[in-house]
C-alpha cells in the first residue's frame, strides 16, 4: 500500500516524551508533576450552570463565532483590564483551537514565524502544519524577552511573532518595557503579533497590561478558562483583536470546529461571574516553598512570575534533561524534560499544580536526585 500519511503529520516526532510516558505507565501511584492544569475542580457555580444548560436543552450548534453574551463579556472584561478596547472576538474551542485558527488564517507555506524558545509545544507543530517556518528567538538564561534579538532574526519572510506571558513551561512574565518593545517591533515591521495569555489569572505580582495592548491594529489576543476556572477538558477559549483578523480567524472556525460547546459556553458566563482568584496566592505559596527546597538541595532556577511551573536546570552530573527525568520516573515522580519545550535539553520542568503533602515527597527525591 502506498505510504497514506500526510507529511504534516509523519513529521511530527513523538518519541522523546513517549519513552518517559512507557516507564511512567509501570507506576503505580507516582508522584505526577509533569501535568499542565490545576489541581482543583471547576468551581460549584461553573458546574451548575453547564448542568443547567444542558438540561434545559442547550445543546444545540451555537453561532460559530460563539453565543452574543460571552463575546460581550470577554470583550468588556479585556477592556476594563488593560484600558484598551479590542475590534471584536470570538469563542473558539479552548486557546489550543484558537491558535490553530490564527496560524492557519495567517501563514502562508514558507512564511517565517518567530516563536520563544523555550516554547508550548504546540507552536512549533501547528506553524510547521500550515506550511510555515519556526525561527526561534532564543531567551535563555533568565528567559527575559530581548526585542532587539528578535529583530535581528526578522527578514523578509517573517510573518508574524508569537508570545505568551506568563509562559509555559517558564512560568516567566513580560515586563512592561518588553511588552512595549516587541509590539513597537511588530508594528515597525508591519507583524502580527499572537498573544497568549492563557495564564493570565497566575500572576503574582502586578499584572501589567496585556503585550496585544499596545498594538491592537495587528494583535490576536488568545484566553480561555481551562486554566482559570480548570475548565481543561470543556474546551472555551477566545480571540481578540482588530476586525479583519477576527473575520479571517471566524471563517476558518466555520468549516472546522464549527463552534466552541454550547453547555461549556453557558457555564463560561458562570465562571465570569466567579471569584477565580482564590487560588492564586496559595499557587504562590507553593512556588516559593518549591523554589526554596530545590535551590537548598543545590538545584538552579529563575523565580517565575507566573502560571504553575518551573523550569529547572539539570544538574551537571545527567547528561542532559531527558536522562534527569528517566531517573527521576524510576524513582516515581513524574516530569518532563526540558527538550520537549525547547532546541536544547538543558533542564526540566515542574508543575507545582499538585497538593502540598505530594510537592514536599518530591522535595525529598529532589534532595536525592541531586546527590
Ligand atoms: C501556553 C499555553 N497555551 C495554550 C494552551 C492550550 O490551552 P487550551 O487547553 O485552552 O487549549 C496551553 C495548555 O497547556 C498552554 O500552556
Amino acid at each position: 500500500m502506498k505510504d497514506l500519511i500526510a507529511r504534516r503529520a509523519a513529521q511530527i516526532e513523538a518519541s522523546g516524551i513517549r519513552r518517559i510516558f512507557d516507564l511512567a505507565a509501570t507506576l503505580k501511584d507516582p508522584i505526577n508533576l509533569s501535568i499542565g492544569q490545576p489541581d482543583f475542580d471547576v468551581p460549584d457555580p461553573v458546574k451548575d450552570a453547564a448542568v443547567a444548560a444542558i438540561k434545559g436543552g442547550f445543546n444545540r450548534y451555537t453561532p460559530s463565532g460563539g453565543i452574543p453574551e460571552l463575546r460581550a463579556r470577554v470583550l468588556a472584561k479585556y477592556e476594563a483590564d488593560h484600558g484598551v478596547k479590542m475590534e471584536d472576538c470570538f469563542v473558539a474551542s479552548g486557546v489550543s483551537g484558537a491558535l490553530t485558527l490564527a496560524l492557519l488564517a495567517l501563514v502562508n507555506p514558507g512564511d517565517e514565524v518567530l516563536v520563544p524558545d523555550p516554547y508550548f509545544v504546540s507552536y512549533t507543530h501547528l506553524t510547521t502544519m500550515c506550511g510555515g517556518v519556526p525561527v526561534y528567538y532564543d531567551t535563555y538564561p533568565d528567559f527575559r524577552v530581548d526585542a532587539a534579538k528578535v529583530e535581528a532574526l526578522v527578514t523578509p519572510k517573517t510573518k508574524l511573532i508569537l508570545a505568551m506571558s506568563p509562559g509555559n513551561p517558564t512560568g516567566a512574565c513580560m515586563d512592561e518595557d518588553s511588552k512595549k518593545a516587541l509590539a513597537d517591533l511588530a508594528r515597525r515591521k508591519g507583524l502580527a503579533l499572537v498573544s497568549d495569555e492563557i495564564y493570565e489569572l497566575f500572576t503574582y505580582g502586578p499584572r501589567g497590561r496585556s503585550l496585544a495592548s499596545y498594538y491592537p491594529e495587528g494583535s490576536v489576543v488568545l484566553g480561555g478558562l481551562s486554566k482559570t476556572a480548570a475548565m481543561t477538558g470543556w474546551r472555551v477559549g477566545w480571540a481578540l483583536g482588530a476586525r479583519h483578523l477576527i473575520d479571517a480567524m471566524l471563517k476558518l472556525q466555520q468549516f472546522t470546529f464549527v463552534c466552541a460547546p454550547s453547555f461549556a459556553q453557558k457555564a463560561a458566563l458562570a465562571a465570569f461571574d466567579a471569584d477565580l482568584s482564590a487560588a492564586v496566592p496559595a499557587y504562590e505559596a507553593k512556588r516559593d516553598r518549591m523554589l526554596e527546597g530545590l535551590r537548598a538541595a543545590g538545584y538552579e532556577a529563575v523565580t517565575p512570575g507566573g502560571a504553575f511551573y518551573l523550569f529547572v536546570k539539570t544538574p551537571a552530573k545527567y547528561a542532559h534533561g531527558t536522562a534527569f527525568v528517566e531517573e527521576a520516573v524510576r524513582r516515581e515522580l513524574l516530569l518532563v524534560p526540558g527538550g520537549v519545550f525547547s532546541r536544547r535539553d538543558t533542564h526540566f520542568r515542574i508543575s507545582y499544580a499538585a497538593p502540598d503533602e505530594r510537592l514536599a515527597r518530591a522535595l525529598e527525591i529532589f534532595k536525592a536526585l541531586a546527590r
